[in-house]
């Protein structure tokens, strides 16, 4: 069968996918949860559940789905649609990519309120609003900030308007440009604040926070929650790394690439989580804050530090361009299947599906204010309404189903002959490991973080 070419182009080179694809997997997920997910659940010992959990559930899955677009060269509704009429299986299967196309919208809507939170904070931070702030003053900065639905509207029109122009500029000019310039700075971000941090902060207090092994502490919804995270870090069951797969030049080896990946975006989580603990130990801060600990007690950490607010404008910065990539890759399956089947142009493709996602983002603003009501879910109150809702349901839920499809489909659907030649053609013992995982193992990985979502488990 003669290889297919995406009509949207193609990465110019393997950097610019590892560029394009680790920007899409380094996100608020990386500076915002991996942190305090590891400090909840024992350090060490979380660490290295969510590296196991990385071989056996993330990078198999995302070679999967690069596979996949690979050999579809179309959006995932198209590219699953295609190779399964080939493979003589039910045109069904394109479902699946339809259920990604719009779970990825819903994650952006409530994903560009959370980065207009991140473009307010810089904002602040570059204003002295957190010089020697109290815990009192900055949790009221925050509230006001997040009961305020139109300066929250404001703020997320910003930055889906960024995300619009990006990928309206299509593959070349938007997508790989965008990687290109923001992945090496926010490299160079991390660094900075990383040696501030160790300067002016508690760097072996951290470490040991994060690296000392407390096995007791960790308990099987810690496993659990090891495995969804990794799943949702790795941006996959979406069909994302299938579209940035679909433009993957031939050759390059999808095995070496999407490992190269992983690893990278584990390494950010880390050093993010380096930077941030050591801020916080050396000013007495406690470090199991959940979800507020970013807004709320990290920039106490650098109001009380010399130079913090310049160095905090640039760990806010860094937030801005991780989450900025993420959003782009969010929205480009939709695009990509609004212009090969309804035939208009990018630039209109690009302006609809934004402003179907901002529409959308209204919801998530609305939960923190006249919206909201809380609610528990396995055993956690929960106080934002619906904007939990569609978090749950689709980091618990949508994004495990959809890993389990993706690897149903590469494991018994593809055949066999077709996956080893996009995966370079010889049968040796790497590839019999993984085809063995796709099949068996992360198909019953994905099965049980789904039942522990509904509580059967
Ligand atoms: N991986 C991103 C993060 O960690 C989130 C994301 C999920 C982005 C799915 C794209 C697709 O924040």
């Amino acid at each position: 069968m003669s290889k297919r070419i995406s009509i949207h182009g193609q990465w110019s080179s393997r950097l610019m996918f590892v560029l394009a694809a680790t920007g899409s997997a380094v996100g608020l997920g990386n500076v915002w949860k991996f942190p305090y997910m590891t400090g909840d659940n024992g350090g060490g010992a979380f660490i290295l559940v969510y590296l196991l959990c990385l071989a056996l559930v993330g990078i198999p899955i995302m070679m999967g789905e690069v596979l996949i677009g690979r050999r579809g060269r179309q959006c995932p509704v198209n590219s699953l649609q295609t190779l399964s009429i080939e493979a003589g299986a039910s045109r069904a299967w394109g479902w699946l990519g339809w259920a990604g196309m719009l779970a990825g919208l819903i994650i952006l809507s409530y994903y560009s309120v959370i980065a207009g939170w991140t473009l307010a904070y810089l904002m602040r931070m570059v204003a002295g609003a957190f010089e020697r702030v109290t815990a009192e003053g900055a949790s009221s900065i925050f509230t006001q900030l997040v009961t305020d639905p139109e300066r929250l509207l404001a703020w997320h029109t910003i930055f889906m308007v960024m995300t619009i122009k990006v990928v309206s500029r299509g593959v070349g000019n938007g997508l790989e440009k965008a990687a290109r310039i923001l992945m090496p700075c926010l490299f160079l971000l991390l660094l900075i604040v990383l040696v501030y941090a160790a300067r002016t902060g508690d760097f072996s207090q951290a470490y040991a926070y994060l690296f000392d092994s407390d096995f007791s502490s960790l308990t099987l919804s810690g496993v659990l929650s090891a495995m969804g995270h990794a799943f949702f870090s790795l941006s996959l069951g979406l069909g994302v790394m299938l579209m940035y797969g679909s433009y993957l030049p031939q050759g390059v080896s999808i095995a070496r690439t999407s490992v190269l990946v992983g690893l990278l975006d584990l390494v950010v989580a880390l050093l993010v989580g380096l930077a941030i603990f050591s801020l916080m130990f050396a000013n007495d801060l406690a470090a199991g804050e959940g979800p507020g600990l970013i807004f709320q007690t990290l920039p106490i950490a650098f109001g009380q530090l010399p130079g913090g607010m310049l160095f905090g404008a640039l760990f806010f910065l860094l937030l801005v361009f991780a989450a900025w990539t993420s959003s782009i890759a969010l929205i480009e399956p939709l695009v990509a299947w609004l212009v090969e089947n309804r035939e208009i142009d990018r630039i209109r493709a690009a302006i609809w599906s934004g402003i179907v996602a901002w529409l959308l983002g209204i919801v998530t603003i609305l939960s923190f204010s006249s919206w909201s009501f809380s609610f528990n879910f396995a055993g956690v109150l929960k106080r934002h309404g619906l904007f939990d809702v569609l978090d749950i349901a689709i980091s618990s839920i949508i994004l495990p189903l959809g890993g389990l499809g993706m690897a149903l489909f590469v494991g018994w659907v593809l055949p066999r002959e077709s996956v080893l030649d996009e995966l370079g053609g010889s049968a040796r013992i790497g590839f019999k490991i993984w085809y063995f995982i796709i099949r068996f193992i992360t198909p019953a990985a994905m099965l049980l973080i789904f039942l522990r979502a509904i509580g059967v488990l």
